[in-house]
């Protein structure tokens, strides 16, 4: 249960190598895509106080807000836009380390400074982006990357 986690360690990829096993516990026996991955957005929120943790769905030709933790946020997002949308179209993460700086940013709150968008892939077709954005500059680096990847290569075969 999200009201169980036991986050031990300072660094945060000792929260990360803490958090991902609890994740794998969580999901391990629902089968319920929306389910879950609210509750990874929950978790994530919670261990590293993130400012908005969601995931995006495709759906059709566009990106569909679906389970997130934060302020209320864009609904749709077109392939190639934004962050996301990019993150879609080229089929890779993207880290943003000033979102002021990134052409085409889709500013859903002032507040988001920084962020990282990880596409997840399902038999080669992006199927969902984990967004998470933070309020400070430079909040993600190559240690997000590589367990929020390890996170969405989870859950990718339940899409
Ligand atoms: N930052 C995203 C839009 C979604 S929100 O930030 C929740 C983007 O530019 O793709």
């Amino acid at each position: 249960m999200a009201d169980e986690l036991i986050l031990e360690g300072e660094t945060r990829e000792e929260k990360y190598q803490t958090l991902i096993p609890q994740i794998k516990a969580l999901i391990s026996d629902e089968p319920d895509l929306v389910a879950n991955c609210a509750n990874i957005a929950a978790a994530l929120r919670q261990t590293f106080d993130f400012f908005w943790v969601g995931f995006y769905f495709v759906k059709e030709d566009e990106l569909v807000l679906g389970p997130f933790q934060g302020d209320i946020a864009c609904t749709r997002i077109a392939l190639g836009r934004g962050v996301c949308g990019k993150a879609w179209q080229n089929k890779e993460t993207i880290i943003v380390p000033d979102v002021n700086a990134f052409p085409g940013h889709i500013a859903c709150s002032a507040a988001s400074v920084s962020e990282i968008v990880i596409p997840i892939i399902n038999k080669g077709v992006v199927r969902s982006v984990l967004d998470v954005d933070s309020d400070k500059k430079d909040g993600f680096n190559a240690i997000d990357q590589k367990y929020l990847t390890e996170l969405a290569e989870l859950i990718s075969d339940r899409f």
